[in-house]
């Protein structure tokens, strides 16, 4: 394992103002995607939308990197360049999503484990081989009454823990995400409790696992109020119990946190990360996201041809927002004007 190869990747997966773009939804996500506008979702209408968002004039601008899904990492542009190559020649890291989902946890009702460690070292194997630089394996904790369990979180922190060993082993940096879902209706404050139990209990995962903390991209969830609490937390109070429980528990020899937008609108999203940034950190703070880069350019698109420049017009608008926000220079009065 070649220490200083993951750390110079890790280092410009999170380089200033660039963030990450999580395209790497499972053939089951991007159908829900593609059924809101009335699409098909066919290889071919995958690979035209996959397209869009990589080919946009100007990606890599803000885009360091880019987590594809499988089938996405075998796919070509239309004119014939595999997608990992055509990122590599424009500076932007290959990424690829290897756990294979949060499947129920048995004898924890509501509660899951992600599965995907079977193999793994094989399947980074080849990925590394087509172009994959790093990787992504998502762990899910989610709020309510009971849950989540101590033994959950530990068994979701030991599974990412093992994932980002073998990941180092084969030369790919691994995104380390573990991510307290916003879908129920707790506070902030409960948000945060639980954020702090899943972030101490990974990190003391990955050191048990001998895990290079200086080669590995943490992507958490924000402290923030379930989306079913009436009484939402302010994008002030967001942005300031963020900073406050990622300090308590990620050392500083971590180079960068790379943020879920998890179900956020796209502003709120942004505004977030730029509110956070405006202060001196001990790690690049920037965002990995999917829905909140996506969702107004697939929107913009609708499937059309005709619309395809716009589709990747609205994609490099809030690519380039949130890239400022990365250096705390976006403000919500952007949204009207030109990025
Ligand atoms: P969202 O930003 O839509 O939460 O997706 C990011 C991601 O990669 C989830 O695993």
């Amino acid at each position: 394992m070649n220490h200083s190869e993951l750390e110079r990747i890790a280092r410009g997966m999170v380089a200033p103002g660039k963030g990450i773009l999580a395209a790497d939804e499972s053939t089951g996500t991007i159908k829900k995607r593609f059924d809101a506008i009335a699409f098909e979702s066919t290889e071919t209408n995958r690979q035209l939308y996959r397209e869009m968002l990589l080919a946009a004039p100007g990606i890599n601008e803000a885009i360091s990197g880019v987590i594809m899904y499988d089938e996405t990492l075998r796919q070509k542009t239309r004119a014939g360049v595999p997608f990992p190559q055509h990122l590599a020649s424009l500076g932007i890291f290959p990424g690829i999503k290897v756990d294979q989902g949060a499947k129920p946890l048995a004898n924890f009702p509501n509660e899951t484990v992600t599965e995907g460690l079977d193999g793994l070292r094989e399947r980074l194997k080849e990925y590394h081989g087509l172009g994959a630089r790093f990787a992504k394996w998502r762990a899910v904790i989610d709020i309510g009454a009971g849950y989540p369990t101590r033994f959950c979180i530990e068994a979701n922190a030991h599974a990412l823990a093992r994932y980002a060993a073998l990941c180092q082993e084969q030369g790919i940096v691994p995104i380390v995400e573990p991510e307290v879902l916003m879908d129920g209706a707790h506070s902030l404050e409960t948000c945060e409790a639980v954020t702090d139990e899943v972030l101490c209990e990974t990190f003391r995962a990955l050191a048990a696992h001998r895990v290079h903390l200086e080669g590995i991209v943490l992507k958490p969830n924000m402290v923030i109020s379930g989306k079913k609490n009436a009484a939402r937390a302010t994008p002030e109070q967001v942005a300031e119990a963020t900073v406050r429980c990622l300090r308590r528990w990620v050392s500083p020899a971590v180079p960068g946190i790379a943020f879920l937008s998890g179900g956020q609108s796209t502003t709120e999203a942004t505004l977030h990360l730029s509110l956070m940034n405006r202060q001196p950190l001990p790690w690049a703070l920037t965002f990995s996201y999917g829905r909140a880069l996506q969702d107004s350019a697939l929107k913009a698109w609708g499937g059309k041809p005709a619309n395809f420049e716009a589709g990747q017009r609205e994609f490099m608008r809030r690519a380039r927002l949130n890239g400022l926000a990365a250096k705390g220079g976006y403000t919500a009065d952007m949204e009207s004007g030109a990025a």
